[in-house]
């Protein structure tokens, strides 16, 4: 099969890509970037993805799209949301329409992680309404969701879409603003203080992001009538519960706490039971993940600057 993926230099699609070479996978990356993975089944398409020929013609060479890409998280949104309502819900819609137009199967990565909104119970399944949105992000991945359900229901679209929780591992930009347990264990390797915004006590839905891309190739490949999968561990984590499990592993680690940021929810929780039982799904605890993902990065001896 032929994979395309857009945004596939960033953090889930370099991920992803490795996944699809497990499964011998031609994969045809569009991207702004080209990342630094080389392998004869991986073909990068350097460029600005926007709605054009070129556009039309990688989903026509394709039997699979991801989209994988976005121009704003919810820190860079602050400033940028113009680039997410002007540009990527409208690249999405033709995104959709020429591949429900050509039949293409169309995976939309959905951020589980905010378009849920502040809810009063938790975890939330998918079936759960979207309650208030903290930041323009937010808004553009909900916006984006929404129409991808609408083209499944009136355009009969095979779109299906993961709600995804809040991934950490390899290849993410720790710049961005995104992905608090890479940030601070790099932060605490290199003996910088961990960035708090709060007293610590937000609870976030972590997942390794290895488990994300397997259970994204399993929606790729899956046969069933469901469309809409959280793909989370299914159990919250303080950040302050993160950074006890950093300084068990790494010496004289400081905090450095800033005030709570309105864009940010005070907790996200997602329910899993739908992967668990249709892709036989089965989350490793938090303490040894994060003990993992030090060690790897102590290996690669990770040096972080302000
Ligand atoms: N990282 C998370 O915590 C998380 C959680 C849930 C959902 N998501 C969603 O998953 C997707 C991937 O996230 P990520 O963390 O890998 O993001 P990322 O920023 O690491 O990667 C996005 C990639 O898209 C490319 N890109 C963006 N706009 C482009 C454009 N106009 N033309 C060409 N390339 C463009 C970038 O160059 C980058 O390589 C996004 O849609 C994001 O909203 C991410």
């Amino acid at each position: 099969m032929v994979f395309l993926v857009l945004g596939g230099s960033g953090f889930i699609g370099s991920n992803f890509i490795y996944e699809l070479l497990k499964h011998r996978h031609k994969i045809i990356v569009f991207d702004k970037n080209i990342a630094t993975i080389k392998h004869e089944h991986l073909h990068y398409v350097k460029g600005n993805i926007h709605p054009s020929i070129c556009l039309k013609n990688l989903i026509k060479k394709s039997d699979i799209i991801v989209h994988a890409f976005s121009s704003i998280n919810p820190t860079t949104s602050i400033k940028q949301y113009k680039k997410g309502y002007l540009f990527d819900i409208k690249t999405s819609v033709e995104i959709f329409n020429l591949a429900a137009k050509l039949k293409r199967r169309v995976i939309y990565l959905s951020s589980g992680g905010t378009v849920y909104g502040e809810q009063k119970t938790y975890p939330v399944s998918e079936t759960t309404s979207f309650g208030h949105l903290t930041n323009h992000y937010a808004i553009v991945k909900a916006t984006i969701d929404r129409t991808a359900i609408m083209f499944k229901e009136k355009q009969g679209a095979d779109i299906l879409i993961a709600r995804i929780s809040n991934p950490f591992g390899g290849y993410l930009n720790c710049t961005s603003g995104a992905g608090f347990i890479d940030v601070a264990i790099k932060r605490a390797v290199s003996k910088l203080p961990i960035i708090v915004y709060g007293d610590g006590n937000t609870i976030r839905d972590y997942i390794d992001v290895k488990d994300v891309c397997a259970l994204l190739y399993k929606m790729s490949m899956y046969k069933g009538k469901k469309y809409i999968f959280n793909i989370s561990s299914g159990y919250g984590t303080t950040q302050n519960e993160i950074i006890k499990i950093i300084r068990d592993n790494i010496k004289n680690v400081s905090v450095n706490h800033l005030p709570f940021r309105s864009i940010d929810l005070k907790c996200s929780i997602l329910d899993n039971t739908l992967i668990k039982k249709v892709f036989s799904y089965h989350p490793s605890k938090i303490d040894s993940l994060v003990i993992s993902r030090i060690k790897q990065l102590k290996a690669n001896e990770v040096k972080y600057s302000d």
